[in-house]
């Protein structure tokens, strides 16, 4: 018997010891250590043993049991360690390796513009306004002293919703100036940037809807000077401080008297050729239209409650689309509103 236990003992330590994984090494506790177990068998025939024979067998027996047992735990343990080992090793994670670059956007160019210009208004103390887009006509003409007839409000230019062409798409964002002073009284400064609707063809210098800018400030003594200060500053400091600019006389019904601002083409320098061949920028013409302007038509402040005889103002509206077109040099407007990703992810 003795012998017998020798083998089994043998047998499990080295059976144990070449075990791959847990399942095996619990297949081999079964197997040795277990009721049906090569041990236990080995045990059940301890009654046949003599008086005297018997517990030194159970000691032997003891042992070895004691012997596979611990040899079993360490090995549980080993292949514990082994398995977690490689598993760090194969889940492991190279925090050095550069990560998956996320595409991130950016402001259309247009409205980085619209940024810049807003900052600089806001800088000289312009407080930015919103307004509706579906306007009243009394607001978008009559209170601007456009009368009926007048060939703006025909209907082949402008979007109407009714048949007495009461409410309207706003083709101008003047009618924030109404809208303001109906609010605000002098002094006042303010922005109004916004889109508009015409009845116009899509085409490199046109678009059903665009975007306009609308200035106004009306205070006591407020007179051109202030006018072309204000506007000269800011076109100055988009297009640089070395360009040109000149006020031209020129009619709208809402201020008196009006005029365009223009700047010289920064491509012919005023020339209208460059190579002998008619400048591409300006069409030849040597100048380009900025904006229109003018000094509040005293009829406008009457309608908005404020008396001429104490208070005058400049108002100016200019087209974000064209100062954007200027200032980043870009000669469609289509490209403005095509959101084609090729050409906004230059800027
Ligand atoms: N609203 C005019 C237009 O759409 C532009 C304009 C001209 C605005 C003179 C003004 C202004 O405020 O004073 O053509």
């Amino acid at each position: 018997m003795k012998q017998q236990l020798e083998t089994i003992r043998q047998e499990a330590l080295a059976a144990l010891s070449g075990a791959a994984d847990q399942q095996e090494l619990e297949n081999l506790r079964v197997k040795y250590l277990g009721k049906k177990g090569e041990l236990t068998a080995v045990l059940k025939q301890m009654g046949k043993l003599s008086a005297e024979e018997r517990p030194i067998m159970g000691q032997v027996a003891n042992a070895v049991r004691a012997e596979i047992e611990e040899t079993l735990e360490k090995a549980k343990t080993a292949l514990a360690a082994k398995a977690m080992e490689e598993r760090l090793k194969a889940e492991a994670i190279d925090v050095t390796i550069p990560g998956e670059e996320v595409a991130l956007g950016h402001q259309h160019p247009m409205n980085m513009v619209l940024q810049e210009i807003k900052d600089m208004f806001v800088g000289m103390g312009y407080q930015v306004v919103d307004g509706p887009e579906v306007e009243l006509a009394s607001y978008n003409f009559t209170r601007l002293n456009i009368e009926d007839g007048h060939p703006s409000r025909d209907r082949s230019d402008t979007f109407y919703f009714t048949d007495d062409d009461s409410v309207l798409l706003r083709t101008q964002t003047s009618p924030m100036q109404i809208r303001y002073m109906e609010n605000h009284k002098p002094p006042l400064c303010m922005l109004a940037p916004g889109r508009v609707f015409r009845k116009d063809e899509a085409d490199a210098t046109h678009s059903p809807m665009f975007h306009q800018i609308e200035g106004l400030v009306v205070d006591e003594n407020i007179t051109m000077g202030d006018l072309k200060g204000a506007l000269t500053t800011v076109m100055r400091k988009i297009y640089g401080e070395d360009s040109v600019m000149r006020f031209r006389p020129h009619h709208f019904p809402f201020t008196e008297p009006s005029c365009e601002m223009d700047m010289q083409c920064h491509k012919c320098h005023g020339t209208g050729e460059v190579d002998g061949q008619v400048c591409s920028t300006c069409h030849g013409e040597g100048w380009i239209e900025l904006l229109g302007a003018g000094m509040v038509h005293p009829y406008v402040l009457e309608n908005c409650g404020i008396d001429p005889e104490k208070y005058s103002g400049f108002a100016f509206g200019m087209g974000l689309e064209r100062m954007a077109m200027g200032r980043l040099r870009i000669n469609d407007l289509r490209l403005i509103f095509d959101n084609d990703v090729r050409f906004l992810s230059q800027f």
